[in-house]
């Protein structure tokens, strides 16, 4: 995580990532490790067979930016009222199932029929440790997993949350989100994509899973409806900004920095903004979608978004 210091335009204060998600990446890690494990959510046990959980923990635990679980609670935070302690268990849930999902698109996505990768998060990737079927396997488990953290039987969810947050995580997680943009993706290798083709791709891959990261969050608060959209377009700007700069970190970053093969994307011939526009325009432009974001939190009626203006610079302006 970057030491980011941003002046919050709503407020004039200064904002201190490093300190605000130094305690939520620590609850988030604690609550990630106490779920993914042998207990089910409510204390049953799901019987798991102990190389597949094995294969699940590895791909979960002990690494990542955590950068969805951190707009879930930025988002959470900034539409609540008070302390948002009454709500924080929903949105915890909502973290980690994002994660979960962000998680096993890695898994997937690093297959032999994908984009054949052996390093993440600085290790070996799952089906380099565990086998191609163990892979495939752990990733369905945590697709169902994060659907198992959004529906908890103990009463501590709404129920009408837990239906809302579910429809807005399978969207974004299925073939009109994630795996929809990885289609895309693997069929237009090769392919001179044009630029609004290209975006629709990121847009699918990747930014529907940190959009819905941003708009689960504000919805287990009971957000406004200017908040929601407000935020619908901030997490579409930072969440296709965020592809831009894996396109580029691609580029001008060293595998040991980024924890994955660098240079994969000219490699596997795929379509990226660095391709299309060049390094420097491809610069400029998330800096542009860096100023949508902000702009639309300005016109959110929210106070409290200093962790979201944190984060989105976060994501452009990051080094991994
Ligand atoms: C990498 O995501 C995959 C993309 C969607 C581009 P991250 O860069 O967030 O990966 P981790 O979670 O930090 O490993
Ligand atoms: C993958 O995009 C996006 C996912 C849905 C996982 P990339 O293929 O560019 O991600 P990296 O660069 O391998 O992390
Ligand atoms: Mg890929
Ligand atoms: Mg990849
Ligand atoms: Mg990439």
């Amino acid at each position: 995580m970057t030491s980011a210091v941003v002046m919050c335009a709503a407020t004039s204060t200064e904002f201190e990532l490093d300190i605000w998600s130094g305690v939520r990446l620590a609850q988030v890690e604690q609550a990630l490790q106490q779920w993914v494990t042998v207990d089910a959510p409510q204390g049953q046990n799901h019987g798991a067979p102990a190389h597949l959980l094995d294969a699940m923990r590895y791909a979960v635990l002990d690494g990542g930016k955590r950068l969805r679980p951190l707009l879930v609670l930025a988002a959470h935070e900034a539409v609540c009222h008070g302390d948002g302690v009454q709500t924080l268990n929903a949105a915890m849930r909502a973290a980690c199932a994002v994660e979960l999902i962000h998680a096993y698109s890695l898994v997937h996505d690093d297959m032999p029929c994908m984009d054949n990768d052996v390093l993440r998060r600085g290790k070996p990737t799952v089906h380099v440790q565990f086998g191609e079927a163990c892979a495939l396997l752990a990733g369905d488990a945590l697709q169902a997993l994060a659907f198992e953290l959004l529906t908890p039987q103990d009463g501590s969810v709404p129920e009408v949350t837990q239906a809302h947050l579910c429809a807005l995580l399978a969207r974004a997680a299925g073939s009109a989100g994630m795996a929809g943009g990885q289609a895309i993706d693997l069929a237009s290798v090769g392919l001179p994509l044009t630029e609004s083709q290209l975006r629709e791709m990121h847009e699918l891959k990747t930014g529907a899973l940190l959009q819905a990261s941003v708009v689960m969050g504000a919805q287990c608060g009971g957000p406004s409806a200017q908040a929601v959209a407000a935020l619908q377009t901030f997490g579409a700007a930072i969440g296709l900004a965020f592809q831009v700069v894996d396109d580029i970190l691609d580029v001008t970053a060293d595998s040991s920095t980024l924890g994955k093969t660098a240079g994969k994307d000219a490699d596997n011939n795929k379509p990226t903004y660095v391709a299309l526009m060049g390094l420097q325009a491809s610069q400029a432009y998330a800096q542009r979608l860096l100023a949508q974001a902000q702009c639309a939190l300005d016109g959110s009626g929210l106070a409290r978004t200093q962790a979201l203006r944190a984060l989105a610079d976060m994501v452009v302006n990051r080094a991994h």
